[in-house]
C-alpha cells in the first residue's frame, strides 16, 4: 500500500490549520516538513518553532527531511517533535552514528541522498534506516521536474532491501505528479512526498486518492 507524505513547503501557513484538515480527512500518511538551511541548500526554509506548531495542531506523523549542514548538531532538537527524521549523506555528519542517534531517541531514521550520489554508496547504512529517501531534484526548492534518472536507483535500492530482508520504506521527493508517480512506485517506492501537485490544489482529495492508489 502506498504512503502520501505532503510537502507543506509549498502551503500558505497562515491558513494552515484547515489545509492540515483537509489532508487528514483526505487520508494521507504523514506530513513532509522540509528544514533548509541556505547553506546546505541555496533556501531558507523554518526550524522547529514552527515543526512544534504544526505537531500541536495534527495526530500526523512528521517526516522531517534535514537539509542542513552537519545535522548531527540538531538531532535531539528535531527529535523532540519528529516522528522520521531524515538528513542528507552528503551533509558532512558521521552518517551510522547519526542515523544511531536518532534510533536511540525513540525516532525513526531516513537517510536521504541527492541526485550525485549512487545507491551503492548507502548499502551499508540500511540495516540502520527505518526509511531511505531518493531526491528525485535537487533539494532546495518545491515546483521542479522530476528526475526520470531516480527510478534506476530506487530500482537498485528495492532490490538491496529485499535482498536482505529488511524492513524499509523507500520514499522519492520532488517533482512527484499524475505524470511521475506511477514509475516511482513500479521502480519500488512505496512512500510518495508530493508538495505542488497536492498543496492549495482543489483536487487535493482527488489527487491523494489516486497516489494511494498505485
Ligand atoms: C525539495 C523538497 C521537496 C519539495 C517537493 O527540496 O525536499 O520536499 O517540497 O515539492 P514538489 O512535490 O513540488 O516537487
Ligand atoms: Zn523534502
Amino acid at each position: 500500500m502506498v504512503k502520501v507524505s505532503p510537502s507543506i513547503l509549498s502551503a500558505d501557513f497562515l491558513e494552515f490549520t484547515d489545509e492540515i484538515k483537509r489532508m487528514e480527512e483526505s487520508g494521507v500518511d504523514m506530513l513532509h516538513v522540509d528544514v533548509m538551511d541556505g547553506n546546505f541548500v541555496p533556501n531558507i526554509s523554518f526550524g522547529n518553532p514552527l515543526i512544534k506548531s504544526i505537531k500541536e495542531h495534527t495526530r500526523l506523523p512528521l517526516d522531517v527531511h534535514l537539509m542542513i549542514d552537519k545535522p548531527h548538531r540538531y538531532i535531539e532538537d528535531f527529535a523532540k517533535y519528529a516522528d522520521i527524521l531524515g538528513f542528507h549523506f552528503e551533509a558532512g555528519s558521521d552518517n551510522s552514528e547519526t542515523l544511531k542517534k536518532i534510533r536511540a531517541l525513540g525516532v525513526k531514521s531516513c537517510m536521504t541522498i541527492k541526485p550525485c550520489t549512487k545507491p551503492e554508496e548507502i548499502f551499508d547504512l540500511l540495516p540502520l534506516c527505518d526509511m531511505v529517501l531518493v531526491m528525485s531534484v535537487e533539494p532546495g526548492f518545491g515546483g521542479q521536474k522530476f528526475m526520470p534518472e531516480a527510478l534506476e536507483k530506487l530500482k537498485v535500492l528495492r532490490n538491496e532491501i529485499n535482498k536482505r530482508g529488511l524492513e524499509i520504506d523507500l520514499e522519492v521527493d520532488g517533482g512527484v505528479n499524475g505524470e511521475t508517480a506511477e514509475a516511482a512506485v513500479k521502480a519500488g517506492a512505496n512512500v510518495l512526498v508530493a508538495g505542488s501537485y497536492i498543496i492549495g490544489s482543489p483536487e487535493m482529495k482527488e489527487r491523494i486518492k489516486y497516489l494511494k492508489s498505485l
